[in-house]
């Protein structure tokens, strides 16, 4: 067997399991003998037989010497990494870890504004100090897309002293921003690129999607291998290359945030979503593709539907698309995209999400015809029980206005907080982030001090009656503060 093609902690799972060793060690349910059946149904009795921790035989992920750095290897050859390290906290893990290995307390990092919480879970955690730049949005799909390499050379001019940047590529929709572009921005400065690619792990097996965080040029990079690949969901991948962040900072980062007794099932899902990508990565996201390419020209077909593709790439913020991303606009049929997704879960579909306009599906390399026509039917049902509405009136969304930010958002974390009537919220320091969809772009962030005009943004997006997240309090009459 060529080499590439083991999965070496999956084979020593089977090895302990199939050995007859009889276990007075954790996990309690001592490979099965005590689970109780309805555990045994889920996992399986084979499962849990191999669902074991602590054999040397099984190596140790604090230390790796043997299948585990086996494993790793091979998936940082796969991804074109020089290190990888497995992450059973899923990318949110895999994230913090980054963050911690690159920043010290106080630093500055610069950051797009609309970044995923998993971001300000690290900057909590590290104490750096995030510069905001506000991503491109894209008016007519009331989205908001990446970051232009010209506003981080902008922001690193501003701030000579920022140690990162960090990237979102591509975003939940499938967007891609100039990467390339901001790794040189960054490397020219002398400073790291860290990227989230939770929704990258499938790029660089097709030259139809966006080139890869780690080709663009990217120094950090965590990846759901969970979301879009085959692993079981949790289970991510924090990627190393190069030495702009010191290696022996990622190990002890990455080792510091990670549970001592991680799910081997987990791991070993990781090392098999490696192993089936290496077998045939490429032939199964080329169908991928092509069923999304079949299935978006299909859906520009049907009256009140609009799914964009590349012809609306190469703006700002959008320099390319993961086909497997279908963001279906559904604002023709008179619906918004969270009635359109309930419809659909009638008809027992389930999206990925429904924002104001759009449902966002995903086809991913376990689709076949079958699935994608399913998905079809529905569609086609759904643009024929809604012909003849009038079509969703979107209203046009106001750009917030600049705030200063007082707090980082770890000293906001830790600082006593109360809720205040919004009418009474000027001049406080804002203890939640407040995102109206569209944009998702945040309108204030935790430690920012909240100004006059802003109380009247919030106010206007209100009335306007978008989606608020974000704040505890929905309807916005109360909005948490430092005291
Ligand atoms: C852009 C982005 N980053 C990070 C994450 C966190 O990933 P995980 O759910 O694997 O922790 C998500 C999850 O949805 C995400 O959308």
């Amino acid at each position: 067997m060529n080499d590439a093609n083991r999965a070496p902690l999956a084979a020593a799972m089977k090895a302990y399991a199939a050995s007859g060793v009889l276990a007075f060690h954790t996990p309690g349910h001592k490979q099965g003998l005590g689970a109780h059946p309805l555990l045994r149904d889920f996992v399986t009795a084979e499962g849990l037989r191999a669902e074991v921790s602590l054999a040397d035989e099984l190596d140790d992920l604090h230390r790796p010497e043997s299948c585990l750095k086996e494993a790793q290897e091979k998936a940082a050859r796969l991804w074109g990494a020089d290190e990888a390290f497995f992450a059973v906290n899923g990318t949110t893990g895999a994230i913090h870890a980054m963050l911690l290995a690159a920043l010290s307390l106080g630093d500055e990092v610069i950051v797009p504004r609309n970044i995923h919480r998993s971001v300000v879970g690290g900057l909590v955690l590290c104490g750096a100090r995030p510069v905001y730049i506000v991503p491109e949005r894209d008016e007519m799909l009331g989205i908001a897309h990446g970051v232009t390499a010209s506003s981080v050379r902008r922001a690193l001019e501003k701030h000579p002293a920022a140690r990162a940047v960090l990237a979102v590529y591509p975003t939940y929709y499938g967007v891609a921003s100039e990467l390339e572009e901001i790794a040189a921005a960054a490397h020219e400065k002398g400073v790291p690129l860290l990227v989230d690619e939770a929704h990258g792990a499938h790029l660089r097996f097709s030259d139809a999607l966006p080139t890869d965080a780690i080709s663009c040029g990217a120094d950090l990079v965590a990846q759901s291998t969970h979301k879009l690949l085959g692993a079981m969901t949790q289970a991510s991948m924090l990627f190393r290359k190069d030495r702009r962040v010191p290696a022996e900072r990622v190990r002890r980062a990455a080792s510091l945030l990670a549970t001592t007794s991680p799910n081997y099932l987990l791991m070993a899902s990781l090392d098999i979503a490696r192993l089936q990508m290496e077998e045939n990565g490429e032939q199964l996201v080329a169908r991928a593709v092509r069923l999304s390419e079949e299935l978006r020209a299909a859906v520009n077909e049907l009256p009140g539907l609009w799914c964009f593709g590349r012809e609306r790439m190469g703006r700002a913020g959008a320099a390319a698309l993961d086909l497997t991303k279908l963001t279906v606009n559904v604002s023709g049929l008179g619906l918004s995209g969270e009635e359109a997704m309930r419809l659909l879960r009638e008809k027992n579909i389930q999206a990925e999400l429904a924002d104001e306009r759009n449902v966002l599906f995903i086809v991913s390399m376990a689709d076949t015809e079958r699935e994608t026509r399913r998905l079809f039917d529905a569609l086609s049902a759904l643009s024929r029980e809604n012909a003849g509405r009038q079509s969703l009136a979107i209203p046009s969304v106001l750009t917030p206005p600049d705030l200063v930010a007082e707090l980082t958002p770890r000293e906001t974390f830790y600082a006593a907080r109360q809720s205040v009537p919004l009418a009474q919220a000027a001049g406080c320091i804002a203890a939640e982030e407040v995102t109206f969809y569209p944009p998702g772009i945040p309108a204030i962030v935790p430690g920012e001090r909240i100004s006059t005009e802003a109380v009247e943004y919030l106010r206007e997006m209100m009335l306007l009656g978008l989606k608020v997240t974000g704040a505890r309090d929905p309807s916005l009459q109360w909005i948490d503060v430092v005291q």
